[in-house]
């Protein structure tokens, strides 16, 4: 084979690859929508919060609270342009029961649980219930008394807070007595510094994700990097990286999921640097 063919095919591989990791680059970083207020990027597409509906939830749409302690599940029955404060607010909100079923002219009606108890999911709006459906406890509680559903005597689960604004949660929504050992896991936007422990009766210690990050609930004992920047080109966050920051000092990482980035994106300068220079060595050496 001619030294001159070695040399093109070696070319060719190289622009092939360096294309590919730059497209690949690209698809990784490629920041999420920008989205209204009260939405959230999902694939691609900006979906309202959970409890909100809009007929656009990109920049420039908007999503509105279920008004009346109604709620809507988030996806293609809360955002779109058919969707209405009825069609999409038809389930109950956590901490409330359904007294009148929702119909097409109107959302369901909801009363509050009381003492801190709810159902284990926000409640369809299409069958009425008990106030004996509040038979677990809103995120932050833990059960020291069940709900009663004997009839003509139903009452509520009755919670107690796993400390006020701690941050301590049980792992999943309770439906059993327990005690504060049983809030042994942390909320969003937390993330564990001490495990909930059975033997003193203590809840999980929780700190809160530096500005501008959350996290999602975990049960694991962790450290910061639970918790993820907003930016999608923020540094990542670590025992040596406790705030929310770009690599650049004069840029600043967005305060809010789903904006457009505050930091600018790594360049691609690089890749093509070093393919440049193994070309380069390669065209040297032959
Ligand atoms: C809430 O708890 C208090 C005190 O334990 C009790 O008197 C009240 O009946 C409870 N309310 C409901 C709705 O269960
Ligand atoms: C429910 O209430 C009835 C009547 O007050 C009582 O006898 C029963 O023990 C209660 N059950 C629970 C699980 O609290
Ligand atoms: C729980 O607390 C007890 C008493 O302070 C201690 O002896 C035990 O090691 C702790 N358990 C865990 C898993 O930390
Ligand atoms: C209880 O257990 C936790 C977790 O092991 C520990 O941090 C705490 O110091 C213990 N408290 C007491 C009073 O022993």
């Amino acid at each position: 084979m001619s030294r001159s063919l070695v040399i093109i095919s070696l070319l060719l591989i190289a622009s092939f690859t360096t294309t590919q990791a730059q497209q690949q680059q690209q698809q990784q970083q490629q920041p999420p929508p920008q989205c209204a207020q009260n939405a959230s990027p999902q694939q691609g597409n900006c979906i309202c919060n959970p409890g909100y509906w809009g007929t656009n939830a990109n920049k420039g749409g908007s999503c509105t609270q279920c008004a009346s302690n109604t709620w809507s599940a988030p996806g293609q029955t809360n955002t779109g342009p058919q969707v209405t404060a009825i069609s999409a607010c038809q389930a109950c909100a956590l901490g409330y029961y359904v007294t009148g079923a929702g119909t097409n002219q109107a959302s369901p009606t909801c009363q509050a649980c009381g003492n801190n108890s709810s159902p284990a999911q926000p409640s369809a709006g299409t069958t009425v219930q008990k106030i004996s459906s509040c038979n677990s406890c809103m995120p932050g509680f833990f059960m020291n008394q069940v709900a009663n559903t004997t009839g003509g005597s139903e009452a509520p689960a009755q919670c107690t807070t796993c400390g006020a604004s701690s941050g301590a949660t049980p792992s999943s929504a309770p439906q059993q007595v327990g005690d504060i050992s049983s809030c042994n896991a942390c909320q969003p936007g937390y993330f564990m510094t001490a495990a909930a422990n059975t033997t003193n009766k203590t809840a999980a210690t929780c700190s809160s994700c530096p500005t501008s990050s959350s996290s999602q609930q975990q049960a694991n004992v962790g450290d910061v990097s639970v918790c993820k920047c907003f930016d999608p080109f923020a540094l990542l966050l670590g025992a040596n990286q406790k705030t929310c920051a770009c690599k650049s000092s004069s840029e600043t990482p967005i305060s809010a999921p789903g904006g457009a980035a505050g930091c600018s994106a790594p360049s691609f300068g690089k890749i093509i640097q070093i393919s440049f220079g193994i070309i380069i060595s390669l065209i040297l050496y032959f």
